[in-house]
């Protein structure tokens, strides 16, 4: 039985009209006992499943002690508990941690840090990218422009470099990187001096942007050129993080170390939190009372449960699983993209895959791919689509996904390929 949704703000899109009242793993039910497979992971939160026993005893157990501590008045325990969990999964030089609660709350205290870090003022970001609601983030935000429509103008000092994606441009990645490389150069000697630029903001697997891994080349290039002008490299791993790409962090593949780390999502299992992690050198230049929020580090409950995340994440090997379960997916995908070439790309990193869907002269086919997502949908299998012209299927199960289960949904998925 389905309650009316009338008194909710019709704002909101949503993939289905579902209402789960209990998840288990990498299932939902309904109130009348129907399961639904989810493959989004709630976008990418519940990297650990729904209701992972660990998370919901911390939880549990917190909630009896304290579950609210305001970080302008006392430092809850749970919260310096989880810095030095954080601490141990960041690289050795990134030793200070910053909490808020949503992802795009974390981009732009990132965007503020790098500001007072630095004394500088713009901000550069890539073609495709997504960083959050906010205005600041939204002015950050390119992927598609739903997300700023009638909100403009918006915050100035923004500067958006093409993103390497090889697929979209029809190069190979060599080629990709030295175009986007030339561009971001172009832009630092038209439109941003780098003495003006603050942080370059990168998501090292673009997001809501399609699915698409930045080469390790192209990466290790921005590296070199943010060291040679004094520019700060932020990574936002709000959906890449926490072992969805196989490693702790999507970065890591690239041998890189970033100036700032910025996390959300998969940090909580569901509870809302997040973080940006940086240098002490760098945070120390953070004006002390510039900034922070009522409920940033303060709330027990989702401290208590970002530690138990981090702590089910390692215990159970879930980046391991993620890139040994993403590379069966892909190449199940392209088994299947032999026999059907509207599958235009199957790409990915661990367990953010995506499939691009293209018609027979390369043009982006949104028509199927909402279908096969539809399709899905109608026999239990949530699946969403993403990228700037919505043609993307993204595969983002719970990292704790098996064999059998990703059989299942590929064979979901097969069969709404051959309706659509
Ligand atoms: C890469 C990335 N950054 C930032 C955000 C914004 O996070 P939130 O929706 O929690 O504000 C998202 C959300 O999808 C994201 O994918």
């Amino acid at each position: 039985m389905s309650q009316s949704t009338d008194l909710l703000a019709p704002v909101w899109t949503h993939l289905t009209a579902v209402q789960p009242v209990r998840g288990e793993g990498i299932y939902l039910y309904d109130a009348d006992g129907k399961r639904y497979t989810d493959f989004t992971s709630g976008i990418g939160v519940l990297n650990t499943g729904h209701c992972h026993p660990k998370v919901v005893e911390a939880i549990q157990k917190q909630a009896g002690q304290l579950i609210f501590g305001q970080m302008n008045i006392v430092i809850p325990p749970t919260t310096v508990a989880l810095a030095e969990a954080l601490n141990e999964v960041t690289p050795a030089a990134i030793d200070r941690f910053f909490f808020s609660n949503s992802g795009a709350e974390a981009v732009e205290a990132a965007v503020k840090l790098a500001k007072h870090a630095t004394g500088r003022r713009n901000v550069i970001v890539f073609q495709g990218s997504f960083h959050g609601r906010t205005a600041q983030t939204m002015a950050m935000t390119t992927s598609k422009t739903v997300y700023r429509h009638n909100y403009q103008p918006l915050p100035a000092g923004v500067f958006v470099a093409p993103y390497p994606y090889s697929y979209f441009y029809g190069w190979d990645e060599e080629e990709t990187t030295a175009f986007c490389l030339k561009q971001l150069d172009m832009l630092l000697i038209g439109q941003s001096t780098p003495e003006e630029t603050a942080v370059i903001v990168i998501e090292p697997v673009l997001g809501e942007g399609g699915y698409v891994p930045a080469s390790a080349g192209f990466l290790q290039e921005i590296r070199a050129l943010c060291d040679q002008h004094g520019i700060l490299l932020a990574v936002d791993e709000v959906q890449s993080g926490f072992g969805r790409t196989g490693k702790f962090f999507a970065f890591e593949h690239a041998g890189i170390e970033p100036d700032i780390i910025i996390m959300a999502k998969g940090l909580g299992s569901g509870m809302p939190i997040s973080a940006i992690a940086s240098r002490r050198e760098l945070m120390e230049k953070w004006q002390v009372g510039t900034h922070g929020g009522t409920y940033g580090g303060g709330n027990a409950l989702a401290t208590a449960a970002a530690k138990a995340t981090i702590e089910i994440i390692l215990e159970e090997n879930l980046a391991e699983n993620a890139a040994k379960m993403g590379t069966y997916l892909i190449t199940k995908l392209r088994q299947l993209q032999k026999s059907y070439p509207v599958m235009g790309d199957v790409r990915g990193q661990g367990l953010m895959v995506g499939v691009e869907f293209t018609d027979g002269n390369g043009r982006y086919d949104k028509a199927t791919a909402k279908a096969v997502a539809n399709s899905c949908v109608e026999q239990g299998l949530l699946l969403l689509t993403c990228g700037s012209y919505d043609n993307v299927v993204r595969w983002i199960p719970p990292l704790i996904v098996t064999k059998e289960q990703i059989d299942e949904a590929v064979t979901i998925f097969t069969t709404a390929l051959s309706k659509a």
